[in-house]
């Protein structure tokens, strides 16, 4: 299977190969300056006019339609006629039927082929007849056999217990019988003995802890619980402090108020946990560079012959099992009374009060085995040719551990529901402005390998092209708008949920979204628009429905009740949030590829990047005194700090006129019918101009040196957290070079970002 190539040479002319010329000058119109720009268009502009002069001069009949290259289709907004074919094309809703079919089976990466063709014949069935399987080789592992058992040394060494490392078979689930081992992909082979020590949710901080209070924790095994922070760097920080394996478990305390001692009954009954629902995962170390880990800023695709280095950096030597509630609770009793006991180290585990041990009684000897090796990534990637077909948006999705309906598949039925309302749209005639590719990625799950190596090896054109990047992965498990973007799409994501109808309500999405959520968030990692914005710099959102832990079913997350019956008895009853998430989306993706001016704005940016930089905790030392005179010369940090504020202020005034000038442009669209020749013409030189801007804004964020011990990392502005994984950083290189006390780097970064703010001034 990992052998199969046979779509490649099949689908080789549909493949979005770039003409070598055309990215070269793309690549390098984006370096261009703005001013550079505007006088290029001017040019353009005056030629133009003068063509048009001469055509009148010499009598050639001139009429405005016979201008190739001005059809009105082309340029006039048709957002309102096409968004009313979406969703009439949406009052079906098919998402459940999707769903259905996508939980016959699981889509480990690089694996189910059976699952692979069933994503490609229904991008092809339902509109995208420019759909091709495009492959990168990645290093992967696959689940042999593992074990754990707990010893008895003082009793002979004799083996007390042995957990099953599987979910129970559930009567109402037909999914809970599914047979893929509860693994970590990447986890070390070994088979290691030795005492076990607790260590809470196994963050940086809580080795430090341990370490402090003088806890021997040297070739010791490490329990930890899910939360907080991704699970990779869980087994990095054990690892580091040279733990020898670490064993992961949900603990149920992290469920909030959905617990059995609340009186929620556990799945399949009710809205708790099952007690033996395992969390599978990947132990990659993403915040250190996601995607192939032999592989980090390149990609190689079958039969090319590149170079790969040693894959340690990013993923772990040590072995590592994850484990459910039910089965670590033996274990764990075994620590009580054993050890300190830490300030809110406390979980909700039957008979054990969570003192940290070791017991020199009881051993644990856990065994991983798993077969690391090179594997094929099938991307399905699927087209819609835009009028423009020199920019395009991209829309992703992904692979799957388990049959798994939530994750990605709410997010993959989401995606062909949309993939079928645009075929239907394309049936009228349709097109959009600019491209539209569809993308579901393989190895999203073992560190986001399908887009990285996608991305990493069409970097250059994806830089001249994409003009925005939007994610759903688990697009619904609840009924709470989420969403989390770069600031040059809050725009267009407010706009869009005032069109749309909150379900069984009088309010409109926007309303719900205001009253719960608040605020769009910021985006750290953990899904496939890592690489786009924070290796690419281009603008991306991820979105979904989400749950809360007061009144609604636990997500039983990578394990096998992620499965059909949970969402259709609690996720999503009747698919109602997966039909709003198509619509959505749906809507989001016509605004941005059906409008002449680009929905991309820049005063929201201004604004969080002034909260960002107040937020910094610059020591107060660091703003007084004036010794690093040979690294900022005459500029102290204080006074480089000053300046910093009144450009962002600036930036703010300037953004925010940029922002008005583009409405006009898009106000000066819906009067195309009373513009002279002349008008329009204008309005489409002026709207080139300014949707250059906004095409490589975002990429003006990239630092090419990207983060300390982590280059990979070239987002200015946002990062995954080095401690945290998931959860973004902002300011990454600022705010860490004042984790780690490095005034020169703070300055030379401080010196970089006021320069930042110089070009993006400069834009506005
Ligand atoms: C996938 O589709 C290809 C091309 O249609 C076919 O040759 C292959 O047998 C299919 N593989 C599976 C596992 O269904
Ligand atoms: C310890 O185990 C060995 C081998 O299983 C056995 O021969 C021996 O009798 C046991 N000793 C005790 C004290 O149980
Ligand atoms: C999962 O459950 C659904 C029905 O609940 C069923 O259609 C599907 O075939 C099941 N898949 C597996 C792998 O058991
Ligand atoms: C693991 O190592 C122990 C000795 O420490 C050995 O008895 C056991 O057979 C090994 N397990 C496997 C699966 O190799
Ligand atoms: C924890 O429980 C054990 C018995 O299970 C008891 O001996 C010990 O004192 C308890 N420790 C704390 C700190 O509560
Ligand atoms: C270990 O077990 C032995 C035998 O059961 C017992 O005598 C001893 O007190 C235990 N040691 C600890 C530290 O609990
Ligand atoms: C994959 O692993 C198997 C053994 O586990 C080995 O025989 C094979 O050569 C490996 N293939 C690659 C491409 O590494
Ligand atoms: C919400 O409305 C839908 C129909 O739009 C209905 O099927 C569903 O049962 C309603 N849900 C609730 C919680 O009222
Ligand atoms: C659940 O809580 C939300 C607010 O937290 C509330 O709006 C909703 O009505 C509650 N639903 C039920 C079924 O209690
Ligand atoms: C201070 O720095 C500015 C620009 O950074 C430079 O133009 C000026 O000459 C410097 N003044 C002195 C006294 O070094």
């Amino acid at each position: 299977m990992k052998e199969y190539m046979d779509y490649k040479d099949e689908k080789k002319d549909n493949n979005i190969h770039i003409v070598n010329d055309v990215e070269a000058q793309s690549t390098s119109f984006y370096n261009y300056t703005i001013n550079e720009k505007k006088k290029l268009y001017s040019f353009l502009f005056l030629l133009s006019l003068i063509f048009i002069s001469l055509l009148t001069l010499f009598n050639f009949s001139f009429s405005f339609s016979n201008l190739s290259f001005i059809n009105n289709n082309n340029i006039v907004n048709t957002y309102d006629l096409s968004s009313t074919v979406i969703l009439k094309s949406l009052e079906k809703n098919y998402a459940g039927k999707w769903l259905k079919d996508y939980t016959i089976d699981n889509q480990l990466a690089g694996t189910n082929l059976k699952m692979v063709n069933y994503t490609l014949n229904k991008f092809i069935e339902l509109g995208l007849t420019d759909s091709y399987i495009d492959q990168y080789t990645s290093y992967i592992s696959y689940p042999l056999e593992n074990s754990l058992s707990l010893i008895d040394s003082s009793n002979n060494n004799s083996i007390i217990y042995k957990p099953s490392l599987i979910e129970d078979i559930l009567d109402e689930d037909p999914n809970s019988s599914y047979n893929v081992p509860a693994f970590l992909g990447y986890a070390a082979n070994g088979n290691i003995t030795g005492e076990f020590i607790y260590c809470n949710y196994g963050r940086f901080e809580d080795f430090e802890k341990l370490i402090n209070l003088g806890i021997n924790l040297k070739g010791k095994i490490a329990i930890v619980k899910y939360g907080e922070i991704y699970r990779g760097l869980k087994i990095k920080f054990a690892q580091d402090v040279g733990m020898s394996a670490v064993l992961l478990y949900t603990d149920p305390k992290d469920d909030g108020e959905i617990i059995i001692q609340n009186g929620f009954k556990p799945y399949p009954n009710g809205f708790a946990r099952n007690p033996s629902s395992i969390q599978r995962g990947s132990a990659l170390f993403l915040s250190m560079t996601p995607g192939d880990p032999m592989t980090p800023g390149y990609a190689i695709k079958p039969g090319e012959k590149k170079d790969r280095i040693d894959p340690f950096n990013t993923i772990p030597k040590i072995p590592a099992l994850p484990i459910s509630y039910k089965e670590i609770t033996p274990i764990l009793q075994k620590l009580s009374g054993y050890g300190p006991k830490l300030n809110n180290w406390d979980g909700l585990i039957d008979g054990y009060n969570f003192t940290i041990g070791p017991n020199p009684n009881f051993t644990l000897n856990l065994y991983n085995k798993q077969d690391f090796n090179i594997s094929i990534m099938n991307n399905i990637m699927g087209k819609i040719k835009g009028y423009d077909d020199s920019k395009f948006i991209l829309i992703g999705n992904h692979d799957s551990w388990t049959p798994a309906a939530a994750d990605p598949h709410s997010g993959s039925a989401t995606i062909l529901e949309i993939i079928r309302a645009f075929g239907n749209l394309l049936e009228t005639g349709w097109k959009p402005k600019i491209s539209i590719i569809f993308a579901s990625w393989d190895g999203e799950e073992y560190g986001l390998i399908g887009s990285t190596e996608y991305a990493e090896y069409y970097e250059n054109e994806l830089k001249a092209k994409c003009i925005a990047y939007i994610n759903t992965d688990v697009s619904t498990i609840g009924n709470i708008l989420n969403l989390q973007s770069s600031p040059m799409l809050n725009n267009i994501l407010l706009d869009t949920t005032k069109e749309l109808l909150y379900p069984n309500s009088s309010i409109t999405l926007y309303d719900h979204f205001i009253s719960n959520m608040g605020k769009i968030g910021t985006l750290g990692s953990g899904s496939d628009y890592t690489v786009f914005l924070e290796h690419l710099g281009i603008p991306s959102v991820d979105m979904g429905f989400s749950n809360n832990l007061k009144n609604s079913s636990i997500y039983q997350y990578h394990s096998l009740y992620d499965s059909y019956y949970w969402m259709t008895k609690f996720g999503d009853p009747g698919f109602i949030y997966h039909n709003l998430m198509s619509k959505f989306m749906s809507l989001v993706i016509l605004h941005l590829s059906d409008e002449p001016v680009l929905r991309l704005r820049t005063n929201d940016y201004a604004i969080e990047l002034e909260k960002y930089f107040n937020d910094l905790n610059i020591p107060k030392n660091w703003l007084n005194i004036n010794k690093e005179k040979n690294l900022i010369k005459n500029n102290s940090i204080h006074k480089l700090v000053k300046i910093i504020n009144n450009k962002l202020e600036l930036l703010k005034t300037k953004t925010f006129d940029f922002d008005e000038y583009l409405s006009e442009l898009t106000e000066l669209f819906k009067k195309w019918e009373d513009l002279s020749y002349w008008q329009r013409i204008k309005l489409i030189f002026k709207t080139k101009s300014a949707n250059s801007i906004l095409q490589y804004y975002e990429r003006h964020f990239l630092d090419e040196h990207g983060l300390n011990n982590r280059p990979w990392f070239k987002h200015v502005v946002y990062a995954s957290g080095r401690y945290t994984g998931y959860k973004g950083q902002e300011l990454p290189g600022l705010a860490e070079a004042i984790e780690d006390n490095d005034i020169k780097d703070f300055a030379i970064r401080l010196k970089k970002f006021s320069h930042m703010l110089d070009t993006l001034i400069r834009m506005s």
